[in-house]
């Protein structure tokens, strides 16, 4: 792509505000463009602006691979930040891999992927499921009680976290899946089953609305997260504020970055975050994933002056970034990048307090190729 110092740097920006996940989205697309914003304000990269072309999918799959083409079809743009459910993302990812573009993609995963067109964001499962499992087989027991969205994150996340569970002598007691949109009644077998199962822990991979309706119908049917917590990946600050305090206590989330963590950078963050959107109540782990992305790509750019994805992955191999969650780099031997790796708890005031943490970033395992318990185990953690 031609160097011109009139026009701005175009790119996609690919987050649902409506629908099943918007509640997580829309906090994506904030850190996209709180991070837009300031890199404008300091002038841009080699005097141009990034300018975003915004589209809202609406939480439906097939639409994020229909507004990708399209805004592909601009051959001023060639990079997209975006994508929540890894559904959306295996649908773009052959329309970026087949006109060689860049996705940068701020989400946790499953694993087992690897496309020279991404750059991998958030956390892999030796990154938040492996050290999950290692604390709740710690702190509660084995037996394990799965619940989840009906799609690839959570089926594939599970066969991950149970294999992990078998080597550190855990056992799955039970595994349903239900439809993204599923409301607060359709829980209720389950949540008879989970009395009479009685697990140690409930694992859930839902995302979505269907995450605040069933910490809701949990609390409502007289669950209580200090007893028998709910242990995710994917719940956060966002969703912690529409379930309410008293719904959310005691339960348990495994990620690279909560907001209250005390960096200087995360200080930054939120007291620009609160200017520009007036709250700070939904920022999250994949909003600061997005935010650090937008950073990546302007460095990139700045030594590359082009959007070509082929210029762009050789600078962005070994990348880094003094990310709001502490330093992370991107991993030259597979596009995902090192993170930060925390376990949380929502105290009875409804906010994430730190359980534990490494002290230092995470290499991603993407193919979990070192799937031993103790590989985590053998970086040093602090517990809080
Ligand atoms: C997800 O679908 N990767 C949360």
């Amino acid at each position: 792509m031609e160097k011109d110092s009139l026009k701005p740097w175009t790119v996609g920006v690919l987050f649902s505000e409506t629908g099943v996940t918007s509640i997580i989205e829309k906090t994506q697309l904030k850190g996209t463009l709180l991070a837009i914003d300031e890199i404008n304000e300091a002038g841009g990269v080699e005097g141009r602006e990034i300018s975003p072309v915004i589209m809202d999918p609406g939480s439906e799959v097939p639409k994020y691979r229909i507004f990708a083409e399209k805004m592909l079809s601009d051959p001023e743009l060639n990079v997209i930040f975006g994508c929540y459910m890894s559904s959306s993302r295996k649908e773009v990812l052959p329309v970026i891999e087949r006109q060689n573009a860049f996705l940068f993609y701020p989400t946790l995963y499953e694993g087992f992927e690897y496309s020279p067109n991404v750059i991998y964001g958030g956390a892999a499962p030796n990154q938040n499921s492996l050290p999950l499992a290692i604390y709740l087989l710690e702190n509660f027991g084995p037996r394990f009680y799965f619940i989840g969205s009906d799609y690839i994150y959570p089926r594939e996340s599970n066969r991950v976290m149970r294999n992990i569970l078998r080597q550190g002598g855990g056992e799955v007691v039970a595994e349903h899946y239900l439809s993204l949109d599923a409301k607060c009644g359709d829980f209720d077998r389950i949540l008879r089953d989970i009395k009479n199962v009685s697990p140690d822990v409930i694992f859930s991979t839902l995302v979505g609305s269907g995450t605040v309706n069933f910490y809701t119908a949990y609390h409502e049917s007289g669950g209580d997260g200090f007893k028998l917590p709910i242990a995710s990946l994917t719940t956060n600050e966002a969703e912690v504020a529409v379930i309410g305090q008293e719904a959310s206590a005691g339960h348990i989330t495994a990620a690279p970055y909560f907001r209250n963590i005390k960096t200087e950078e995360n200080k930054r963050f939120l007291e620009k975050y609160a200017r520009k959107f007036g709250s700070i109540d939904e920022v999250t782990s994949c909003c600061e994933a997005a935010y650090s992305q937008v950073h990546l790509f302007a460095n990139a750019l700045r030594m590359t002056g082009s959007t070509d994805a082929d210029q762009l992955r050789k600078v962005l191999r070994g990348a880094e970034f003094e990310a709001p969650q502490g330093r992370i780099k991107v991993d030259p031997d597979n596009n995902h990048t090192y993170l930060q790796s925390r376990i949380a708890r929502v105290d009875q005031d409804g906010e994430y307090c730190l359980e534990r943490e490494a002290i230092r970033p995470i290499k991603p395992d993407p193919y979990l190729a070192v799937p031993a318990l103790n590989d985590w185990a053998n970086a040093p953690i602090r517990t809080n």
